[in-house]
């Protein structure tokens, strides 16, 4: 990984990006430490849940191999906090210039979210070329993308939103996409249950993906 991480980084590191929503802190560490056993190691915690800001600093703090970043930015002061708590980079569902400009301010590699062609121009004006496509299988799929590939041959994306491991290897074989996110990998039922192991064999399968 470059000293200096980068948006494209963060989207070349594995072919999933794990969405994760935790709700009690002490899932945070061995949840990650299940994930980074199998490869996993870019980690966004979604802002969505009271403890996600202290989850990201349990990770950033005790579990060295993950890189963690926040999801569900959406505004200067989510991507603020994030970066407080430990952030090393961050995920947003939609962009707006305010977001662009608040993380290339504090330093901060953004994956910005888009559905649209508008949108992609918006984040390409700013600098922004590693998207995610969000919600993927809502916004038109493996279509879109395949039309996206004529006018912006230079842009990366990372499909989010309705992706599984069943599904997820037909994005993973355009050349315009680098990974997906999803939030397959962190299933509630084995986050309440503790369940460390299932998720590594889970973070395992993902890992396999893409050659
Ligand atoms: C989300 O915002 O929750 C992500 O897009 C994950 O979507 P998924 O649950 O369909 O993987």
């Amino acid at each position: 990984m470059a000293v200096t991480l980068t948006a494209l980084d963060v989207m070349s590191d594995a072919p999933v990006i794990p969405v994760i929503v935790l709700t009690e802190v002490s899932q945070a560490v061995p949840l990650a430490r299940a994930l980074v056993d199998a490869g996993i190691r870019m980690l966004e915690v979604t802002l969505r849940t009271p403890v996600a800001l202290a989850c990201i600093e349990a990770i950033a703090r005790e579990v060295p191999q993950a890189v963690v970043g926040a999801g569900t930015v959406r505004g200067p002061a989510d991507a603020q906090a994030a970066a407080m708590a430990g952030a090393l980079f961050v995920v947003s569902p939609g962009y707006t210039h305010a977001l662009g400009r608040a993380c290339h301010d504090l330093q901060l590699p953004l994956l910005p979210g888009v559905a649209t062609a508008s949108e992609i121009m918006a984040a390409q004006e700013d600098g922004y070329t590693a998207l995610k496509f969000f919600p993927a299988m809502q916004a038109g799929g493996l279509a879109m993308l395949r039309a996206w590939k004529g006018p912006f041959a230079d842009v990366k994306f990372c499909p989010t939103g309705g992706i599984t491991a069943a599904n997820a290897g037909e994005f993973l074989a355009l050349d315009n996409v680098l990974c997906v996110g999803g939030s397959w990998l962190s299933p509630a039922d084995a986050l309440a249950q503790g369940d460390w192991p299932r998720i590594t064999r889970l973070a395992r399968q993902a890992r396999e993906l893409k050659a």
